[in-house]
């Protein structure tokens, strides 16, 4: 006879259903593992004779047979060990056959049949739920589970034991209840940021539409200060958005205790990081930066100081919105609609363009540190600004600057009358200017006589790409939505035009 448990293999952030079969059939005492597992899965046969073990059961001295199935899909992790167990419990009859026929089940094992957490328990809840399928996992990842519906039936036991006396009807185990992250802790505030007005306006705009933001200045201006403040001007996650980027983070396994957070995700990855930590992949499919980024913001301080190669590797994301890794068997895309934040000096010496300063390796020191920047990555950031230092007026004395809290409340209302025009214009996916398509955005900008014949003539003297056409007309856009206006106008196009020509 063959006994069957449900589990998940994970492409991307989906998780496809994966069935264990489990056949013990006379011959000599052999333990065969097949179905594309990779180290970690084949290894799961010795924690689970050895969690059986400490559960006080042996397996019969037979020939079994575990298939993973669809045997043509690689199954990577360790998330194996709680369905083969519990498929071989029912070959052997210490739990009901048929107690495991309505549960998705996932968990790793330890060698005192303890459950340890494991990644992608959320979607695998979803994908569990979409199956009208129930879930077994680790008591610790039970409140991740329980995001995917309040019907929805979870048992989330802490060690084998446990799930024998709930599946007998012994010792019920309780049903975990969704959890927020209680207390995060304290952003950083405008408030503390002093003059850089220009700066401050262009952070606005970026947090407002979504827009890609690149700040160049000489050391000290306060460009990582003002980036690590965006996150405190972003409005949180709306539920449709919390889900997306909660299951990149479940996959990831950096769901902190199951709980989930409304705030936009804000990863800063140091220069040295290599194309797979940024765009994903490495042995294992991991999500990478640019996915764990997904509807928040991904800030690259010091930007020339990356390797031209994995900064040109942001390229297809930063169009497309998500990043595909093509391994030797498999093609694996992950979620990556982020907002790029960059910052940097104008030369290596930091001071080119400072009133006074020579740089010592001449003029061609500005023009070689840009220069590691491509083009067309450039091409991709609608907001260009120059830092000039603090002046010491700014710095001494009381300050006035604004708090984040005041800032916030504009950011929200502009992006409410985003999400509603897009909602309104049959694109209830759109939630920022920047997000927009190009046909979706000539449409809603619909820009005056005036404005137009600006547009002509900027785009011919400046030589324009289309792409830099249709990201002004986005930042146009956002900056009417900022204004409370309904049309764009000729100022907001001056604007937008002026934030793109700033040279790099
Ligand atoms: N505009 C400012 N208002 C208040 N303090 C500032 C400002 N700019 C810089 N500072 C002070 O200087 C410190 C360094 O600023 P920050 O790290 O943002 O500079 P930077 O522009 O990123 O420089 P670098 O190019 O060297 O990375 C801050 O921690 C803060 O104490
Ligand atoms: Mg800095």
């Amino acid at each position: 006879m063959v006994t069957r448990v449900a589990t998940v293999a994970f492409q991307g952030i989906e998780a496809v259903q994966v069935d264990v079969q489990v056949q013990i059939a006379p011959g000599g005492a052999k333990f065969l593992l097949v179905g594309l597992p990779d180290k970690a899965v084949k290894e799961s046969s010795e924690r689970v004779h050895a969690a059986l073990y400490a559960s006080g059961l042996s397996l019969p001295p037979k020939r079994i047979t575990v298939n993973l199935a669809p045997a043509d899909l690689p199954k990577e992790g360790s998330h194996y060990d709680l369905p083969i167990a519990l498929g071989l419990m029912a070959a052997i009859g210490a739990i009901p056959p048929d107690a495991l026929n309505g549960y998705v089940a996932l968990g790793e094992l330890g060698l005192d049949g303890r459950l340890a957490p494991t990644a992608g328990v959320l979607p695998a809840a979803i994908a569990a739920q979409g199956l009208g399928l129930g879930i077994i996992c680790a008591s610790e990842c039970g409140p991740e589970a329980a995001w995917a519906g309040e019907d929805m039936d979870i048992i989330a036991p802490d060690s084998l034991l446990a799930l024998c006396n709930h599946l007998g009807g012994h010792q019920l185990c309780s049903r975990p209840q969704p959890r927020r992250q209680a207390n995060p802790p304290r952003l950083p505030d405008l408030s503390e940021v002093r003059g850089q007005e220009v700066a401050r306006r262009a952070l606005e705009v970026a947090a407002a539409g979504g827009h890609n933001l690149l700040m160049i200045g000489p050391p000290g201006a306060g460009k990582s200060m003002l980036a690590t403040r965006l996150p405190s001007i972003l409005p949180p996650l709306n539920p449709r958005e919390l889900l997306d980027v909660s299951m990149i983070q479940s996959i990831a396994g950096e769901l902190a205790g199951g709980a989930l957070s409304d705030r936009r995700p804000f990863r800063a990855p140091h220069h040295s990081a290599s194309m797979a930590a940024l765009v994903g992949g490495g042995l294992k499919v991991r999500p990478g930066e640019v996915s764990m980024a997904h509807n928040g913001v991904l800030f690259l301080d010091e930007l020339p100081e990356f390797s031209p190669a994995v900064l040109d590797s942001l390229r297809q994301p930063l169009e497309s919105g998500e990043t595909a890794i093509a391994r030797a068997n498999a093609r694996v895309t992950f979620p990556a609609r982020f907002q790029l934040v960059a910052a940097m000096n104008p030369c290596k010496c930091g001071l080119a363009g400072t009133p006074g300063h020579t740089c010592k390796r001449g003029d061609a020191c500005a023009a070689d540190y840009q220069g590691r920047i491509s083009g067309p990555l450039l091409d991709r950031i609608d907001i260009r600004i120059d830092l000039p230092a603090v002046s010491a007026a700014d710095m001494i004395g009381p300050s006035d600057a604004e708090p984040s809290a005041a800032v916030a409340m504009r950011v929200a209302v502009a992006r409410e009358l985003q999400r509603k025009r897009y909602a309104e214009a049959g694109a209830p996916e759109v939630f920022t200017n920047a997000a927009a398509g190009a046909t979706l955005i000539e449409q809603v900008v619909n820009p005056d006589k005036e404005s137009q014949a600006l547009l002509l003539s900027a785009a011919e003297r400046f030589k324009l790409s289309a792409r830099a056409y249709h990201r002004v007309l986005k930042v146009a856009r956002t900056l009417a939505d900022l204004g409370g206006e309904e049309r764009v106008g000729r100022p907001h196009i001056a604007e937008a035009l002026s934030y793109r020509l700033t040279l790099a």
